[in-house]
């Protein structure tokens, strides 16, 4: 498949990261594993595509260091952070590198090998069905191949470049 990204106007791309900071996210860690080891990315471009078959979409920088062992292995773990986990959100942005990520933070491994986050509120396992190069994106979609939950619903949301717990407008 081809990329058809029009030239970027810079006013637009301004615009368009303005708008993007106003659109509060679940903070996630993104995994993978390949023959080099583990592999982890902070991300927020996540989505469900579908329920037949239960399937997500996940946008990776062609940049990063996570979309090639995505590639190559044809399988993610989508681990949701919950509030307690803000601290790791710069560990795994790039303040630390490639298996240092992971020193902090509760993890744990399949039987795959498959790194994931023992207490995200939800680790969601996937294998790669597509993969649609976008601009400077990939975009894969992965169907649910197992899910793990974990504790209550907490959600660490990120907005405008800051970390936020969810308040109920109950509360
Ligand atoms: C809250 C947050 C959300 C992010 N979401 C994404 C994302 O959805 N996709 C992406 O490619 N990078 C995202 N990033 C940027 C990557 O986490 C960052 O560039 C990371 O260092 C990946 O590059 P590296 O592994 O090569 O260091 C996000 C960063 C933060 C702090």
């Amino acid at each position: 498949m081809t990329d058809c990204v029009a030239a970027p106007d810079a006013a637009l791309i301004d615009a368009f990261k303005n708008a993007m900071r106003r659109q509060a996210s679940t903070v996630t860690i993104i995994t993978a594993r390949d023959g080099s080891g583990r592999h982890g990315m902070a991300a927020t471009a996540v989505s469900s595509v579908s329920t037949t078959p239960p399937s997500l979409l996940i946008c990776v920088n062609k940049s990063a260091s996570l979309h090639g062992p995505i590639g190559s292995s044809g399988a993610f773990c989508i681990n949701l952070l919950s509030c307690d986990h803000h601290a790791l959100v710069p560990l795994f942005s790039g303040k630390l590198k490639g298996d240092e990520r992971f020193r902090n933070g509760d993890w744990a491994e399949t039987e795959t090998g498959m790194p994931y986050l023992r207490d995200a509120q939800a680790s969601i396992f996937c294998k790669v069905a597509q993969t649609v190069p976008y601009g400077s994106h990939s975009i894969f979609i992965g169907t649910v191949e197992d899910i793990q939950l974990y504790g209550e619903a907490a959600p660490l949301l990120y907005q405008e470049g800051s970390l936020f717990r969810s308040h109920s407008l109950a509360c």
